[in-house]
Formats: C-alpha cells, structure tokens, sequence
C-alpha cells in the first residue's frame, strides 16, 4: 500500500490507508505501507503505526519511518506464496497520473487501477476530453490553452465563445484545485493566470446549470457500473473547501433521476471508462442539465475519495459491495490485469 504524496489530498489519502487497514483481513493480506510525504520522501511505515492505525487509535497513518529510497521499494512480484499487490492510494498528480503506475509496470509488480495510459489520460482534462470528443460523449463545449502559445487578447474571444459565466482549469490536478468560476472579462483573466501557475495546460469551459452526477465503475476489460450518485455543491460550485474543509455539501444515493437517464449515465459511464483505457475502477462525473442537453461527461477520476464515506465506496455499498469485499475485488481485478499483460509480453 502506497499513500500520501505530494498532492494536496496528502491528508485524505492518510485517512483512506487508516481505513483500508482496518478493514483488510490480516489473514487473507500481508501489508506492507510506504508513506510519501508532502516533499516526496519515501517511507516503511513501522509495525507499530500500523498497528495504532488497524485498532482505531489514530484517525491517519502518520507518515514516519524508515527513510527509503524508490529502488527499495520494490517487492519482489512474491511474497511466500501469494503475490504482491500494490495498492497506490494517491490521488492527483504523481499518483493518480500514470507515474507511480509505470513503476510498478517496470517492477513487474500488480497494482490496484488503471494503467499508465489510463491513468494519464484520465488525469490530463484536456486529452480526456479529446479522446471522449473522438467518440462521441457529449461534454461542456471548452477551449484548452497552452502556456507557451496564449496571449491575452485571446481572452475576449474566449468570453464570445463559451459566454458567460465560464470554468477555468489547470490540465492536470484535482479536488478543485486552480478551478475558478468566472462572471467577467477580468476574472476570466485571472482565472486563466492562476491556473497557469498548476499546469501549463489549462482547460477553458462553458458553465454548465445543471446537477452533479457520479457513476461508480468497476472492473477490467467488462466492467459493471452502479447506481448513479448525485452531489450537491453547498458553495456555487463543489469547490476544495466544499469538498474538504466545510463539508456542507450533501450527497444523494441513489440519485433521483428518471430510469432511462439513471441507464443511460451507467451506459455513458461504461463509455468513458473503457475509451480512456481504464481498469480496476474509476469515479466518471457528470452534469446533468434535465431542461435540455441531458448528460454531460465532466472527468473521470481513476482513484477517487477511497475513505468509506467517499462518494465511490458509498456508491458501490449502494450495489451491494462492502468495503472489504470491494478491497477484494479490486485487488482480484489487479491481478487479473497484470496477469492478462503479462501474457502477451511474455509471449515468445
Ligand atoms: N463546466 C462546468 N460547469 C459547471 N460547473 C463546473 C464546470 N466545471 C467544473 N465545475 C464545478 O467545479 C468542480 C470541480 O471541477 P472538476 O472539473 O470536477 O475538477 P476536479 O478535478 O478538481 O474535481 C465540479 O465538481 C463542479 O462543481
Ligand atoms: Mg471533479
């Protein structure tokens, strides 16, 4: 198991490892933590903090220990006579991109979720949407700027565009990070700034009036969507602080939507998901404007909020799968996946 990280969900990826401990059966799973702190230092997380963690006296794995480097990292793909699975709770860049993912590919190591490519593209908004675009799922009409090529007259044209109000958008983050929502020339200006800081792709998009709708999706190359969620924003958008400071936002599951869009958000879900390339499971978003131009796929997220009261593993308690059994799945799913590669590299 791998948490922490760089990200700014550092935090939240503690709490989820906290969890995960406690609910994995130490008969069934031998586990092993690496914590990444906020510098991208590497630890083996102790016995004793684990074990804190499995009985519920700290609400976090606290990211102290042995001082490792990447290289040691690595497992061997067997332990005794199971085999190893990482399991990579990171969220946002450096975790959740493709990075950690193409570590393991080299290690020979199963990991939990998508793949390299999945991952990255999934991460990256602008080529999400490109890719989606190709076949066809409707999405918010955007424009994606690049650092090095936009100039700043642009931005009246960009208003012509998409209209007013509008989102602003790094490329490559998460949990609302650089995300502004703007009502004016000047803001769009400064949005656009700002998310320059994040990345230096920047997604531009039409403001979409219309409810927030997640779809849990698990599996490989078949996989099964659930019962679509909704959240509602208590801010004027699901910002970081809504997301993570506040908590006011609620969130509504199953969501009240009539059964033909209930069908179609799984339908479009399923879509994504295997357009992107992703495997194990993904979180795919959704705007929903039921006045007229119906769904809208938002992103995907291939390692979403993994604590018990996160969107996913609600959503898929919703369809039966406990956390546990969930942790079971994914990790048969891992390694069914790296069992499927392995076979064609391997291949004389
Ligand atoms: N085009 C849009 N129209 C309306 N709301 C949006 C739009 N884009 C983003 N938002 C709001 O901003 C939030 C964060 O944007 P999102 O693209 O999901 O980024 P993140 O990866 O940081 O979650 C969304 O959950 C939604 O509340
Ligand atoms: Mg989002």
């Amino acid at each position: 198991m791998v948490f922490g990280g760089r990200s700014a969900e550092h935090d939240v990826s503690r709490t989820t490892a906290a969890h995960v401990l406690r609910a994995v059966s130490p008969e069934r799973y031998s586990v092993t933590a690496i914590g990444i702190d906020t510098h991208g230092e590497w630890f083996q997380i102790s016995p004793d903090s684990l074990d804190q963690a499995r009985s519920g006296a700290v609400e976090q794995v606290d990211v102290v220990g042995i001082p490792i480097g990447v290289g040691d990292l690595m497992p061997a793909g067997h332990v005794g006579d199971g085999p190893v699975v990482a399991l990579p709770l990171l969220h946002g860049p450096l975790g959740e991109d493709g990075t950690i993912q193409g570590l393991f590919e080299m290690a020979n190591v199963a990991y939990v979720g998508s793949g390299v490519l999945g991952s990255a593209l999934a991460m990256d908004k602008a080529m999400a949407k490109l890719v989606c675009a190709a076949v066809g799922i409707p999405q918010a009409r955007h424009v994606v700027l690049h650092a090095h090529d936009h100039e700043a007259n642009e931005v009246e044209d960009l208003c012509e565009l998409l209209g007013l109000p509008a989102f602003v958008k790094p490329a490559n983050m998460g949990s609302s990070i650089g995300v502004s929502r703007v009502g004016s020339v000047a803001e769009l200006r400064a949005a656009i700034d700002v998310a320059f800081t994040y990345d230096r792709i920047v997604v531009v998009e039409e403001a979409i009036a219309g409810r927030e709708i997640e779809v849990a999706v698990l599996g490989n190359r078949a996989p099964v969507a659930f019962e679509p969620g909704e959240v509602v924003p208590a801010d004027t958008f699901y910002s970081y602080a809504d997301k993570y400071l506040d908590g006011a936002s609620t969130v509504l599951i199953p969501a009240e939507l009539d059964h033909d869009v209930a069908q179609q958000a799984k339908d479009m879900a399923i879509a994504a998901f295997l357009t992107l390339r992703c495997s194990g499971l993904a979180r795919c978003d959704f705007f929903y404007d039921a006045g007229g131009r119906g769904l809208m796929l938002n992103e995907i997220n291939t390692m979403p909020g993994f604590t018990p009261i996160s969107m996913y593993p609600k959503m898929v308690l919703a369809g039966g799968i406990g956390y546990p059994e969930l942790i079971d799945r994914l990790v048969d799913l891992a390694l069914e996946e790296h069992e499927s590669k392995r076979r064609r590299i391997d291949h004389p």
